[in-house]
């Protein structure tokens, strides 16, 4: 399974300087690698790297950056089954989400690879005006510099390939925090990368406290932060990252409509899985469910019957759908505010019980909107259904949200498909299915509370490079 101790990766090299932070299983508690830990020296030391890297970073060939990212593809590929163990054991992931979150990592490489060479410029026409007679314009995409990552602890792979994959792409050097509490995939990222011919101090893998991490946000040598987790850690950083672009991926309360129409069965199903795979613990986990009146009461009764049958326990068991969640902290956050919501009122359809980290997958009903549990994001293996009667009021509703990630719209309705388009106040609707679906390459990134800027390979290319542009004049044209 895992390794004793893992390194850090400094300036491309594997570093066992200590054995200071311990990974617990999440499932059993109990201690399961040592991973060394950077201090803020450390940190520097990689900022200073990845600054001197970039120069040859910006020198490498389109085709050089591809094929570094192939490598990549093609290592995991190999390591399939030992990346989905690691997050099996490190994040408490179900095996079956395990294995489709290394399929994506394999995917977002692969899509990187593609992009690598379509980084493409344009020629501007700049004869506009008589007084520009004779001048033309290109423009063309340069690596906007070294990057500072954060990634979270829900996706340890696939959150950080969002990151690294776009800005091998793009040509940026790199310094990436993984979360303390899952670093594992993204070690086994470095791993692989420390193979490659990336310029030496192209990448550093660094976990550390919170502590030492302040360099991430605050380094004039960064000229992007990519933060990717809870909105209040990234609207601080953003607060305090000085002049440099921030993207920030962060959370939601995302909602679904199902529309009188919608094929009932086929929509139920997709609902359990968006709702509660790996425990709830997406930021596009579906939270809130409006559920036009005249199905209500036939989708209750077959939601709750089959969230109800949801298999509960080891993550590591194949028949497992709801494994435990990152820490029995979290789990008592969730309870306490699905308590919250029962003192206001609500009703517990199913689940409502917890176990150290084992939160039963519950429903629940007659939420009010100021609830907790309905207004922040739960995180976790929570829903609650209501009916409306009204399809246009269903999308208020859906607005009615500090966040606004993307959210799901079960019609078959063209013209209703368009209106949600048109009116919800999120990054991306779906239309058919829930709003926890994303295929890697698509726009993804949300408005209000729940961030700023697209990820998405080309989308974080863009933010990756800055245009470049050369005016050309032809004297007497
Ligand atoms: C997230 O939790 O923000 C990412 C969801 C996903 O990539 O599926």
């Amino acid at each position: 399974m895992l390794a004793k101790a893992y390194p850090y990766y400094l300036a491309n090299e594997a570093v066992f300087a200590n054995q200071d932070l311990t990974v617990t299983n999440k499932y059993t508690g109990e201690p399961a690698t040592q991973v060394a830990m950077a201090d803020a020296d450390v940190i520097d030391r990689a900022i200073a790297a990845a600054e001197a890297a970039q120069p040859a970073l910006n020198a490498m060939k389109p085709y050089e950056r591809q094929a570094i990212l192939q490598h990549c593809v093609e290592r995991f590929e190999d390591r399939f089954d030992e990346l989905a163990d690691a997050l099996c054991v490190e994040a408490g992931k179900p095996i079956k989400d395990a294995r489709g979150e290394v399929t994506r990592l394999i995917d977002t490489f692969r899509i990187a690879a593609e992009e690598a060479v379509r980084i493409n410029g344009e020629v501007i026409n700049l004869e506009v005006t008589p007084r520009a007679r004779g001048y033309q314009g290109m423009v063309k995409r340069v690596p906007i510099g070294p990057c500072s990552f954060i990634s979270p602890f829900n996706f340890p792979l696939n959150l950080a390939a969002h990151k690294v994959a776009p800005a091998i792409a793009a040509g940026c050097a790199f310094v990436l925090k993984p979360a303390s509490r899952t670093p594992i995939g993204a070690l086994i990222i470095g791993e692989v990368l420390a193979e490659t011919d990336l310029p030496q101090g192209a990448f550093s893998i660094l976990p550390c406290s919170r502590d030492g991490a302040d360099l991430f946000t605050t380094d004039d040598r960064f000229k992007l932060l990519s933060f990717t987790g809870s909105p209040d850690v990234g609207w601080d950083l953003k607060a305090r990252a000085g002049k440099k672009p921030v993207v920030l991926e962060l959370g939601g309360n995302a909602a679904c409509v199902v529309d009188a129409d919608a094929d009932l069965e086929d929509a139920i199903e997709r609902i359990v899985f968006g709702a509660y795979y790996q425990s709830g613990q997406s930021c596009i986990s579906v939270q809130r469910v409006l559920v036009h009146q005249d199905i209500y009461a036939t989708f209750k009764q077959r939601y709750v019957e089959k969230v109800a049958a949801l298999v509960h326990g080891d993550p590591a068991d194949e028949k497992t759908f709801i494994g435990p969640m990152i820490s029995e902290g979290e789990a008592g956050r969730l309870a306490a505010w699905i308590d919250e919501a029962r003192d206001k009122g609500a009703t517990v359809l199913c689940g409502g019980q917890r176990d150290g980290a084992m939160l039963q997958a519950t429903v629940l009903e007659n939420v009010p909107a100021d609830a907790k549990v309905c207004a922040e994001e739960a995180f976790g293996p929570v829903s609650i259904i209501a009916p409306f009667s009204d399809f246009d009021a269903a999308l208020e509703e859906v607005n009615n949200s500090q966040f606004g990630l993307q959210a799901g719209i079960f019609t078959r309705d063209l013209y209703k498909a368009h209106k949600a388009w048109d009116v919800l106040d999120v990054g991306g609707v779906v239309i058919g299915d829930v709003p926890s679906w994303r295929v890697d390459n698509m726009p993804y990134g949300g408005v209000k509370e729940s961030g700023l800027g697209r990820e998405g390979i080309r989308y974080a290319i863009e933010d990756m490079t800055e245009l470049r542009l050369m005016v050309i004049r032809t004297p007497g044209a």
